[in-house]
C-alpha cells in the first residue's frame, strides 16, 4: 500500500520524506516538484523565514535516469536557516538552561505536546509541530501528482478569502479554466478573482501592523478523476472519509467540506442531489457537482471538491494571549518574533498535496501495480468496460 512518512525540525538541517512502494517506470520532473515548493514558500502575509529559503528537492534513493524504480524513494530539502541554529539545534551539546523554552503559545502545539512529551524546553515540540513540515508534504504530493498525471488527473487549488473578506460561496468555479488559472499563479493571494485582492492585502497589512494574524478559506479540485475511487463497503475504505483525514491533518486546518459541504444541510433534496443524464459519447454526466465528486464514499467521475478553513496563525508578534510559565506556573504573555502573519495561500498548496496523496492512494488501491505499465493496462482494461467507456 502507498504510503509516506516525513521527518526533520524546522531548524534543524533538513527534511527528509520516505514514499513506500510507488510504482516504477514513472518519469520524475525535479521542476515540477520544485515549482511546487516555490508555490508554498509564497504568498502575501509570509514571514522572514521564507527569505532565507529555496525549497528544492534531492533525491537520495529510488529514481535513476529520471523514472522511479520501484524502491522506495527518499528525499531531501536542506533548511538553509540550519546555518543560523547550528549550536542550538546540535543533537549532542548539551542544552543550556536560558536557551530553554518554558511559555507556550496557545493554538500551537506548545501546551499540550510539552505536557505529552514530558520536555522541559517547548523548542522539542516547536520543532516537528511547525508547518515547516509540510514542505515534505508538497514534495511528496508533487510525486502524486506526476504519476495520476499519466491518467489525465489533475489539480488545481485557490485562495477564496482570508480574514473574512473575499467570496467563500462561488459557485460552479471552474479551477481549471485557462483564465483562472492565469489568475492564481499571478496573483499574490493565489486568489482566482482580483476583486477582493487589493481591500484583502491592505487588511493583511493592518492586521500585521496590530501584531496580529489572519485565517482564511482555500478550495482544492482533481479533474479527470475515474469513477469507482473508495467504498462504501467499509467505514475506512470510503474516499471521503481519507480525504477528510488527509486535508484536516495540516496544520491550522479546522475543517474540511466537501463539495457544497455546510451549505448542503439547508439546501433541500431536490436541489442539492446532482441528477444524472446520459451525454451520447461522454458517458454519464452531471449538471452540477453538490456532491463534490464523491458519493457514497465514491468517486463518481465529477470534480472532485474540497474547501477548508485555515484558522488564524497561533504566533502572535504583540503580547495579546495569557499563558502561564510551564515551570514557574506564573502568569505570561505569549509572544514571539518570527512568524507568518497569514498563510493561507501556501495551505492551500499543502491541500492540493494532501488531496493527490489520497486520490493516488485510493487509485493504486483500485488498479495497483508495481510498475506504471501495469497500472496503465489494469486503468484502461477498467474504463473500457465502463458504461459509455467513461
Ligand atoms: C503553510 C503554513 C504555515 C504556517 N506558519 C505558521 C507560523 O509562521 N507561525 C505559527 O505560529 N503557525 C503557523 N502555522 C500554523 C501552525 O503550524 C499550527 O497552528 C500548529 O502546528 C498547531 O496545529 P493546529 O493549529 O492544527 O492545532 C502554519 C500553518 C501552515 C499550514
Amino acid at each position: 500500500m502507498l504510503r509516506f512518512l516525513t521527518a526533520g525540525e524546522s531548524h534543524g538541517k533538513g527534511l527528509v520524506t520516505i514514499i513506500d512502494n510507488f510504482p516504477s517506470g514513472v518519469k520524475i520532473d525535479s521542476s515540477f516538484i520544485n515549482e511546487k515548493l516555490r508555490a508554498r514558500q509564497s504568498g502575501y502575509g509570509r514571514g522572514a523565514r521564507q527569505k532565507i529559503e529555496s525549497d528544492q528537492v534531492e533525491f537520495l534513493s529510488g529514481v535513476r535516469g529520471g523514472y522511479t524504480t520501484g524502491s522506495p524513494i527518499s528525499i531531501f530539502i536542506k533548511n538553509r536557516d540550519f546555518e543560523n541554529w547550528k549550536e542550538r539545534m546540535d543533537a549532542f551539546k548539551p542544552l543550556s538552561e536560558d536557551a530553554k523554552i518554558h511559555i507556550p503559545r496557545p493554538g500551537h502545539a506548545d501546551f499540550a505536546g510539552s505536557l505529552k512529551y514530558g520536555q522541559d524546553d517547548i523548542r522539542n515540540i516547536l520543532e516537528r509541530s511547525s508547518a515547516r513540515e509540510t514542505a515534505s508534504r508538497v514534495a511528496a504530493g508533487a510525486l502524486f501528482q506526476l504519476l495520476l498525471k499519466n491518467f489525465g488527473i489533475e489539480f488545481s487549488s485557490a485562495v477564496l478569502s482570508i480574514g473574512g473578506i473575499g467570496d467563500e460561496k462561488i459557485p460552479e468555479l471552474d479551477l481549471f479554466d485557462g483564465k483562472i488559472l492565469k489568475n492564481i499563479s499571478r496573483s499574490e493571494l493565489r486568489m482566482p478573482f482580483p476583486e477582493a485582492e487589493n481591500e484583502i492585502k491592505k487588511n493583511i497589512d493592518r492586521i500585521k501592523k496590530a501584531g496580529d494574524t489572519a485565517g482564511g478559506i482555500f478550495i482544492v479540485q482533481a479533474k479527470k478523476v475515474p469513477p469507482g475511487l473508495g467504498s462504501f463497503t467499509q467505514w475506512d475504505e470510503k474516499l471521503d472519509g481519507h480525504i477528510a483525514m488527509s486535508l484536516m491533518s495540516i496544520q491550522a486546518i479546522k475543517s474540511v467540506e466537501i463539495g457544497m459541504g455546510v451549505k448542503s444541510a439547508s439546501m433541500k433534496g431536490s436541489e442539492f442531489q446532482d441528477s444524472i443524464y446520459s451525454c451520447g459519447n461522454k458517458g454519464f454526466c452531471r449538471k452540477s457537482d453538490n456532491a463534490g465528486g464523491i458519493e457514497g464514499g465514491v468517486s463518481n467521475g465529477e470534480n472532485i471538491i474540497v474547501k477548508c478553513a485555515m484558522k488564524p496563525i497561533p504566533t502572535l508578534m504583540k503580547p495579546y494571549l495569557d499563558t502561564v510559565d510551564l515551570k514557574t506556573g506564573k502568569p505570561e504573555k505569549a509572544f514571539l518574533e518570527r512568524s507568518d502573519v497569514c498563510a493561507v495561500p501556501a495551505a492551500s498548496v499543502v491541500g492540493e498535496a494532501a488531496l493527490a496523496f489520497s486520490i493516488c492512494l485510493f487509485f493504486l488501491k483500485k488498479f495497483g501495480g508495481d510498475s506504471l505499465k501495469e497500472i496503465s493496462r489494469n486503468f484502461e482494461g477498467y474504463i473500457k468496460q465502463l458504461p459509455g467507456g467513461k
